[in-house]
């Protein structure tokens, strides 16, 4: 199917609103791998139909369709080592020293530690900063602080991602891209009913997210966007799920 120049430039701009994903001047065989299946499902003869039906506001689904396809939910656990190192190692034992003098100073209350993944995909990321959490409690016998006193959101504009977050089951390729043996055998137990799933106990809030139109965009400081993504932060949630965590179980899983 052709795509025209006006066409793939209309198209840009729609992904853009959609979900503040950028697409680059040499993109135009993204849009053709990943949309032109939408344009055909849908009946629809051509990339200017498409435009001109997404302007439509009733075309929820169909801009829904395009946010799933055009969206890239690669992750894996414990992505690139060194942050959940770096997590482990200082970040929380900061924040744990930060939370523990709090406590002390306010009749012993202090607010959950809240940690937000934001773009969790399909929550490999979200399990790992857990892990990390429980890798750390269990390193600090005698700490005053359990996984219950932190507060874990994951938002993603995939409901699809989101969908298999919450579920916690993962196949024993997903587990290979980044599990350790260690952490294989203390959080995840495997699934008998289908024996090539393993589940990792969710915890967390689940949220759906928007990204944050342009002018309230994050910059570094020579002013260029942080990400691919120009905002991928929380706008209006729509909060889709909730899961309780289960008080004062030590690690996730068994
Ligand atoms: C490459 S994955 C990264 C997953 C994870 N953070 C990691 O590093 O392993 C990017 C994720 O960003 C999500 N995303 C893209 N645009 C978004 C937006 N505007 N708001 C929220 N999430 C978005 C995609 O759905 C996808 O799941």
């Amino acid at each position: 199917m052709q795509l025209s120049h006006a066409a793939f430039n209309d198209i840009r701009k729609v992904v853009h609103n959609l979900c503040g994903i950028v697409i680059s001047d040499d993109k135009q065989y993204l849009i053709k791998t990943r949309l032109e299946s939408i344009v055909k499902s849908n009946g629809l003869p051509s990339y200017e139909a498409l435009v001109q039906r997404l302007a439509q506001p009733v075309s929820l689904l169909l801009q829904d369709q395009v946010i799933e396809a055009i969206t890239t939910k690669e992750t894996s656990f414990n992505r690139d080592g060194h942050p959940f190192d770096e997590l482990r190692r200082t970040i929380l034992a900061e924040l744990a020293e930060q939370w523990v003098r709090r406590k002390a100073t306010s009749m012993g209350i202090a607010p959950k530690i809240r940690i937000w993944c934001a773009a969790a995909s399909t929550g490999q990321e979200v399990y790992s900063v857990t892990m990390a959490i429980a890798d750390f409690l269990a390193s600090r016998p005698g700490i005053a602080l359990t996984l219950d006193d932190f507060s874990i959101l994951a938002s993603d504009i995939s409901t699809n991602a989101l969908a298999i977050a919450r579920q916690g089951r993962y196949s024993a390729a997903d587990l290979g891209r980044g599990i350790t043996l260690d952490q294989r055998e203390r959080y995840f137990r495997q699934d008998n009913e289908q024996d090539s799933q393993e589940d990792i106990d969710t915890r967390g809030e689940w949220i759906r997210s928007y990204h944050i139109p342009p002018e309230q965009r994050r910059t570094d400081d020579k002013g260029e966007v942080l990400t691919q993504m120009d905002g991928i932060v929380v706008q209006c949630g729509v909060i889709e799920a909730r899961q309780v965590p289960h008080p004062g179980q030590p690690a996730i899983g068994q």
